[in-house]
């Protein structure tokens, strides 16, 4: 028996202690602790058939679960843990987890919004604040960051990432375990971080929710699996999550070369593997398993340790070992993980310990932690295009601002929202007013009727014009146009895949209305994922891409807007003319026939541009920064990479210097470009600084489709520049004496 009162355990002694627990548990025990349970009061995925709730309690009793999902705030979760600690056989704490993706009280931008900040600091510190306002509501374990690469707009869930790239992928996901996880688990304002899902996700075919990956052995390798595997090295993410999808015909789930094989083979993992949600019963459906059962034995086989809502460990385990099925061993590791982030947690010392009642009070949305979600939604911001200085506004014009979503007090909260309250951001309407601005507003067309929930469609306004005629009279009345554009918080996020990737609605219909009425126009775009702005890129002189910016958007689009903040993004996606160009990535292969383009035989549409309208990495400002003096060469075991960047008009600013590498030819083809390095810069106006990148064998080299990590000898273009685009170039050519130097 486990004394419940035991003090903090020394980490050397934890592995004894573990081993000493489950000599102590039954089989049935075992089985509990990978288990996880929904609370049911935020569904956030199919609920399974039957009545499990009214199991719920005996299961508890009975010790038989391990972890619950969706059970928040002090008064909650003391309840489930007291209950489950108390009466259980051998009292062992439950840890509580929850989707903490973009903030928890306090709503911080969307993850692809903050991604295109390019700023590490201000996204640990987001993660930061977010772990702590969760851990003062009793939680322990987020799920979060998903590192899925994403080239794919149509797929709803690419706000939740960090975009295409999958070193900006990696060193994001970084950032943001290490604010989750902090310095010490064990302290009580931390929380396990999930990165998820393991593997492939991100590349649902053609944007389809829930489909299947269709990716290389290469593909896998260098683009998919990069970011987790560097996340796992540098920041030591406690759990991870596998995928719903299926790569070679196999479900993530029941994967035992990715999840044994790689992760916890190769890779060391010696954290949680939890499913996504009904993942494993999910392998039925597939057609991958007969049943319930068979999809126990598989997901256990593959090394998933905790099932999440799919109820086939709690119904099936027992019996696959006792018929000799199923291994005991593997039990026994999947067991060994749990109790060691519990223990990690210092849920044994105390299973109260993220349970405060005063701390639940004084922690949630903190003036600091509003302050924090505010500077990073500033930085997330990307000033798309601006002609003729339409942008910063000037002071004295009459503006007429337009747009539902201008006055939208929930749109800028984004889809995994948390715990945050309903239209509880400032919107940008509120923050013109608090500016003293020159304005009217105007609200236009309604962009979708009523609240939609997490799981339930959103009922787009289709045929109600009424503010329309009013929206363009007051355009018209207006020096100078504000309209605001875009999509509501639960278009894009799960489940949200969208073909049509144009403004949802009349928006379009509007925004032409208002054109016609005032050219004097600028247009702010609220969204989840990149949209098709062409419509747009041809005709508005000025366009703001503002995402879900959380409970601060209005300020931080208006200090844009008026020039007291010098916009910074880039974007971490590109986004596309066409949706028929998806997937669209800049770091996309050569091909046999790139060019020229006079003629129509060469890689391309003969109805749109192939390059993407805004290229990853694009961004502009309201100062022009010239790069020059790019040097490449090889010195002790690196490539130096040299370059100057003078702001030479404008005002003060910051600019994302990034560093692209292309190896001109190798054992495989490989990318035309690939992002290796960067630094966010700041600099006064008229200010010049040189700076000096240190590439490594790893920025080099590559993964071949049989797994092999290899530097070739040869040439490689170096890119610098503001973006994908970047035309300053230096060649460098290392022989294989260089290439095995490097380190
Ligand atoms: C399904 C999602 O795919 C996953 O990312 C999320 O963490 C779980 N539901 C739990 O809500």
């Amino acid at each position: 028996m486990l004394n419940k009162s035991n003090t903090r355990t020394d980490t050397h002694d934890t592995e004894a202690r573990i081993t000493a627990l489950l000599s102590e548990m039954t089989l049935e025990e075992k089985m509990g602790q990978l288990t996880q349970f929904s609370g049911f009061y935020d569904v956030t995925g199919p609920p399974p058939p039957g009545d499990r709730e009214a199991q719920k309690h005996a299961l508890l009793q009975r010790g038989l679960i391990g972890s619950m999902l969706n059970v928040v705030g002090y008064d909650d979760v003391r309840a489930f843990q007291t209950y489950a600690v108390e009466n259980s056989r051998l009292g062992i704490p439950m840890m509580f987890a929850y989707d903490v993706i973009h903030g928890h009280k306090t709503m911080f931008p969307i993850p692809l919004a903050e991604a295109a900040s390019w700023d590490l600091d201000l996204i640990e510190k987001g993660a930061r604040v977010a772990a702590t306002e969760a851990a003062a509501q009793g939680l322990n374990w987020t799920f979060a960051p998903m590192v899925d690469v994403t080239r794919d707009a149509r797929w709803g869930r690419v706000m939740e990432g960090a975009g295409e790239d999958p070193y900006l992928g990696a060193v994001i996901a970084e950032a943001r375990v290490k604010g989750f996880q902090g310095e010490d688990l064990g302290s009580p304002d931390t929380v396990l971080a999930t990165v998820k899902h393991f593997a492939g996700y991100g590349f649902a075919e053609a944007g389809k929710e829930y489909n299947v990956a269709e990716v290389s052995q290469v593909t896998l390798f260098n683009t998919i699996l990069q970011p987790f595997r560097d996340v796992l090295e540098n920041a030591n993410p406690r759990s991870f999550m596998n995928a719903f999808n299926t790569i070679n015909g196999i479900p993530a789930t029941g994967d035992v070369e990715l999840q044994r094989g790689l992760l916890k083979g190769d890779w060391g993992f010696d954290g949680v593997v939890v499913s996504d949600w009904g993942s494993a019963i999910e392998m039925v459906s597939h057609g991958f398993v007969e049943d319930g059962r068979e999809a126990a034995r598989v997901a256990m086989t593959a090394g998933s340790d905790v099932d999440m809502e799919s109820y086939v460990y709690l119904d099936h385990l027992n019996d696959l070992v006792e018929t000799g099925d199923l291994d005991l061993e593997l039990i026994d590791d999947a067991v060994r993980r749990v109790l060691r982030t519990k223990f990690e947690l210092g849920l044994f010392d105390d299973p109260y310990r993220y349970l405060d009642r005063d701390r639940e009070s004084e922690t949630l949305m903190t003036q600091a932690h509003l302050q924090a979600s505010e500077e990073i939604a500033r930085k997330s911001i990307v000033l798309l295009k601006n002609h003729h200085g339409a942008l910063p506004l000037q002071q004295g014009e009459r503006v007429a601002l337009i747009g539902a979503l201008a006055a939208d007090k929930d749109a800028p909260l984004g889809n995994w929202r948390a715990h945050a309250e309903a239209h509880s951001a400032m919107s940008v309407l509120e923050a013109f007013e608090e500016a003293q601005l020159n304005f009217e507003y105007s609200h236009g067309v309604h962009v979708q009727w009523g609240d939609a929930g997490f799981e339930y469609p959103v009922h787009i306004n289709t045929d109600n014009w009424e503010g329309f005629d009013e929206a363009v009279e007051a355009a018209r009345q207006a020096d100078k146009v504000v309209l605001v554009l875009g999509e509501t918080a639960r278009q894009s996020g799960e489940g949200r895949s969208r073909v049509d990737l144009g403004f949802p609605g009349l928006q379009q219909q509007l925004l032409e209305a208002v054109h016609a009425a005032n050219h004097n126009l600028v247009l702010v775009v609220m969204s989840g994922r990149p949209l098709v702005l062409s419509w747009a890129d041809a005709h508005v002189p000025a366009i703001v891409q503002a995402w879900h910016l959380g409970h601060r958007a209005g300020r931080a689009i208006t200090d844009v807007l008026t020039g007291k903040e010098n916009p910074s993004g880039k974007l971490p996606m590109s986004f596309p003319r066409s949706v028929g160009q998806l997937p669209l990535y800049y770091n996309h292969m050569n091909t046999g026939r790139p060019g020229p383009k006079e003629t129509v035989v060469w890689a391309g549409y003969s109805d749109v541009e192939t390059t993407a309208l805004y290229p990853f990495g694009h961004g502009l400002s309201y100062s022009h920064f010239v790069y020059s003096n790019l040097a490449v060469a090889y010195h002790e075991g690196q490539i130096e990479v040299q370059v100057a960047v003078q702001n030479v008009e404008g005002p003060p600013g910051e600019e994302v210097v990034q560093v692209y590498v292309h190896d001109r030819v190798a054992s495989i083809a490989r990318p035309v470009r690939e992002l290796k390095a960067f630094k966010k810069l700041s600099l006064e106006s008229g200010e010049y600084q040189a700076l000096t990148f240190k590439l490594k064998a790893k920025d080099l080299g590559f993964y071949k489709a049989d797994g092999t990590f290899a530097v070739e000898a040869g040439e490689f273009d170096i890119y610098v520049g503001g973006s994908s685009c970047a035309q300053l170039s230096a060649r460098i050519r290392l022989s294989s004496e260089d290439v095995e130097s490097l380190v």
